[in-house]
């Protein structure tokens, strides 16, 4: 099975997309343009290179196709500029040119990396992520956002450049590790949550099949979150409006993996996120406590509750909310949630002031949830 379709873009050309959705990444004439470049330079982190990366250079060179391969070590800390700069000095030594293709293979982190030297390599080249993470596939790889980390904080440096095409294999996230598979999963159910009451169901009735990996059902899942994710961006790419509510559970979870240090896995802090979130907008009336408590019961399902928040200072991780990019005059803003399925609009904004009152009553509801 193959779900493929294309994403719109309103701004940069090209204007639209194809996205392919349970592609297999060896069948390289299936997905990969016939015209545009003469060279590929496939980026990956070490871990997936040699997993994937070195066959699928094999497949290409097999192919006929001029094809070269850097990678960096892989993880978060990573992500920064002299990764780029490494990557992008070896491929100017190869004197790669504008004719040159990259391929984004593996998670976030190489695509948001990897996107980010197709954004700037002699002025832009064209790039197409092949995920190789449940994130990277329900999330980080459609939407066009790249960039790095700094020492000041992450995701401070980057560009919105969209690729020339998505392929999301399913059948690669067989050896990523079950933690790996939940932290992609959390950010599909935040999508749902937000956006897909059906989507939702769907996945609530299969977490313990998506989780094990079955091929059918994930690529149902990957396109509908895929497909929502490229329609909230089609209509807003530059995160004016409406693009907002994928920050749902992101203010609290920015700070949760702020106060960790950033050793918690940026899914499992969004989830806290959902959590205490869902919960400001039940305290404020806008979300009935039946759905809240469907909301716990799935996270619960997933070995997730509030009593992960019991180990951070309340007064500091209000404290770092108020990093969160949405505040606005020192009022931190949220998504909030009218419904599973359905966000809180009012005269057309998405984000809403909350005080730093609710904000701490949701966290100790939260804490003290009996799941
Ligand atoms: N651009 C966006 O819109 C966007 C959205 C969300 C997150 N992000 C970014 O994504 C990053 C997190 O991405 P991630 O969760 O994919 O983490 P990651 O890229 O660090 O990958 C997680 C780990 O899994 C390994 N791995 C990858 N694929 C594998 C496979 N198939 N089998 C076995 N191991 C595999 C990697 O080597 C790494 O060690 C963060 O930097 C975050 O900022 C970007």
């Amino acid at each position: 099975m193959n779900h493929s379709f294309l994403m719109k873009m309103p701004i940069q050309s090209p204007r639209t997309y194809p996205i392919s959705v349970g592609a297999k990444i060896d069948d390289v004439n299936a997905w990969l343009p016939t015209t545009g470049f003469n060279q590929i330079v496939i980026i990956t982190d070490n871990t997936v290179k040699k997993r994937y990366g070195l066959d699928l250079q094999s497949c290409l060179k097999t192919a006929g196709h001029h094809c070269l391969l850097f990678s960096f070590p892989a993880g978060e800390k990573h992500k920064n500029n002299k990764t780029k700069q490494t990557i992008e000095n070896a491929m100017l030594l190869a004197r790669c040119g504008r004719d040159t293709l990259i391929l984004a293979l593996g998670g976030g982190v190489v695509g948001d990396l990897a996107g980010f030297i197709a954004a700037t390599y002699l002025r832009g080249v064209p790039y197409i992520q092949i995920p190789t993470t449940l994130l990277a596939m329900v999330d980080s790889s459609v939407g066009g956002k790249t960039g790095l980390n700094t020492d000041y904080g992450k995701n401070l440096i980057g560009a919105i450049y969209q690729p020339i095409a998505v392929v999301a294999d399913v059948t690669l996230l067989k050896s990523l590790p079950k933690k790996q598979i939940i932290n992609g999963l959390i950010e599909a159910l935040k999508l749902f949550f937000t956006c897909d009451a059906k989507g939702f169901y769907d996945a609530h009735l299969h977490l313990p099949q998506l989780i094990n990996g079955d091929e059918t059902l994930l690529i149902e899942m990957v396109s509908r979150a895929v497909k929502i994710k490229a329609g909230v961006v089609e209509r807003d790419e530059k995160e004016q409006g409406e693009r907002s509510v994928l920050n749902f559970g992101h203010t609290i979870g920015h700070a949760l993996e702020k106060c960790s240090d950033y050793t918690l896995l940026h899914g499992y802090a969004v989830a806290s996120g959902i959590l205490v979130e869902a919960n400001i907008s039940s305290i404020l009336g806008i979300l009935t406590r039946e759905s809240l408590l469907k909301i716990q019961y799935v996270m619960s399902q997933l070995g997730i509750n509030g009593k992960a928040l019991k180990k951070y200072d309340l007064t500091h991780l209000i404290e770092a909310t108020k990093n969160d990019k949405k505040a606005c005059s020192g009022n931190v803003r949220y998504v909030l949630l009218k419904d599973i399925g359905s966000v809180h609009i009012t005269n057309g904004n998405y984000i809403h002031a909350v005080t730093d009152n609710i904000v701490r009553q949701a966290i100790k509801n939260t804490i003290e949830a009996n799941l």
